[in-house]
């Protein structure tokens, strides 16, 4: 009982004790990941109240045995598209046969989505949620893009603020077609009436700075406009070619900049000395058969990686970190620790949020048990399903 917190070790605490790998990513020096064994947790309500040996855990509570499996936090993925109609199985079809991915195909997401009611994307929106939790992701970003008019922005934030606070207010994602010759009017009407729409569900502004997207002069309008109305900044950079993505992340303080698959020198320099994160998305580069950027470059720099899913029904259409942890060992160069501590304390980074991605006390009680002895197998068992028991806030799903 050594540490636990008097009166916590009461009836409504549960006890998953017998844990034969623990990841808490709370780092010592060589190992970020904080790693423990023979270890127990105590989940009281929503939050861990006590993390320690298994030998000194408490025993007058409803324990679970781990049986020696490992435990990690839940999974964080900073960066999904998840409210949209339709899909894109043909594009995808045409791509493996040799087409190259091209950010048009944007567009037919968005005319499916703007046919779609507000409860066929919502009963969407509800099987993709489970679709996370049950691959152990417990905390993940949504952003708007797929409707680009000023109802059809506000409705998917809205949406998306019904399942989690991580919206993410991307009207910036292609100038949609009726717009084609007029693109100021567009980035007037982004920064106007469709930001005062969808600010008061969001938490993010974003834009897609890239050739055939948002030029760095109406990218930097957006990102101005988006702060002046609370949001913070997170943006899509680098994924297409390379550009000024990163220094205007970094500019502007970004939270993250995504995708990083093209970068200089010069742009891992300026992410090194700065505060935002780099969130590779290694689903993408899976998807579009884009050569994958190195994680290694930028690790070895010093600069902060997240790895996301980019969920989404064009590039990356896959919600599986388990995956994503896969691809990023096998082809970024991530050792399997690194990858694991990118998935769940570099999203919560990339989020700004520190009460996620890591298992100490006061943290929310989201962990994934592995049916696996460590997290390790994440990377050396692709595409087995792994993912355990799952405790979102306390509450097994
Ligand atoms: O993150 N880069 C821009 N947006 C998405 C792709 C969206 C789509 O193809 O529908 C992405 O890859
Ligand atoms: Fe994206």
């Amino acid at each position: 009982m050594n540490g636990i917190p008097a009166g916590e070790a009461d009836a409504a605490a549960t006890l998953l004790t017998n844990i034969g790998e623990l990841t808490t990513n709370v780092g010592s020096d060589g190992d970020p990941c904080g790693t423990l064994r023979d270890a127990a947790v105590l989940l009281v309500g929503d939050r861990i109240a006590w993390v320690g040996p298994a030998a000194d855990a408490p025993l007058d509570v409803r324990v679970v045995d781990a049986g020696g499996r490992a435990v990690i936090p839940g999974f964080v993925d900073s960066h999904t598209h998840l409210v949209f109609g339709g899909d894109r199985a043909e594009e995808f079809a045409a791509r493996m046969a040799g087409q190259p991915y091209a950010a048009g195909g944007i567009r037919t997401t968005v005319a499916a989505t703007r046919a779609a009611t507000d409860d066929e994307l919502r009963r969407r929106l509800a099987g993709f949620v489970a679709e996370l939790h049950g691959q152990g992701t417990t905390t993940f970003e949504i952003k708007t893009g797929y409707g680009l008019t000023v109802d059809d922005e506000e409705r998917l934030a809205r949406l998306a603020a019904e399942v989690t606070p991580e919206v993410t207010f991307l009207g910036a994602h292609v100038v949609p077609a009726e717009y084609a010759d007029r693109r100021d009017d567009y980035v007037d009407l982004v920064t106007g009436p469709m930001l005062r729409a969808c600010a008061p569900h969001s938490r993010w502004i974003d834009v897609f700075c890239e050739t055939g997207a948002f030029t760095p002069d109406e990218t930097e309008r957006i990102l101005a406009a988006g702060i002046a109305h609370g949001l913070a900044p997170r943006l899509h950079g680098n994924q297409l070619g390379p550009g000024d993505g990163v220094r205007l992340a970094v500019e502007y303080a970004a939270a993250s900049v995504d995708h990083c698959t093209y970068l200089t020198d010069d742009d891992i320099a300026l992410l090194a000395e700065s505060d935002t994160v780099a969130t590779l998305l290694p689903g993408v580069e899976f998807s579009t058969r884009q050569p994958y950027p190195s994680a290694r470059r930028l690790i070895d720099a010093g600069v902060t990686v997240a790895i996301a899913s980019d969920c989404n029904p064009g590039s990356s259409f896959t919600s599986s970190m388990p995956l994503m942890i896969a691809l990023a060992v096998r082809e970024m160069g991530m050792t399997p620790a690194e990858a694991v501590w990118a998935a769940t304390a570099g999203g919560a980074r990339a989020l700004r949020r520190d009460d996620v991605g890591v298992i100490t006390p006061g943290a929310r009680a989201d962990l994934v048990l592995l049916d696996a002895p460590s997290r390790t197998h994440l990377a050396y068992r692709p595409g087995v399903p792994l993912v355990g028991t799952v405790w979102k806030s306390g509450s097994p799903l």
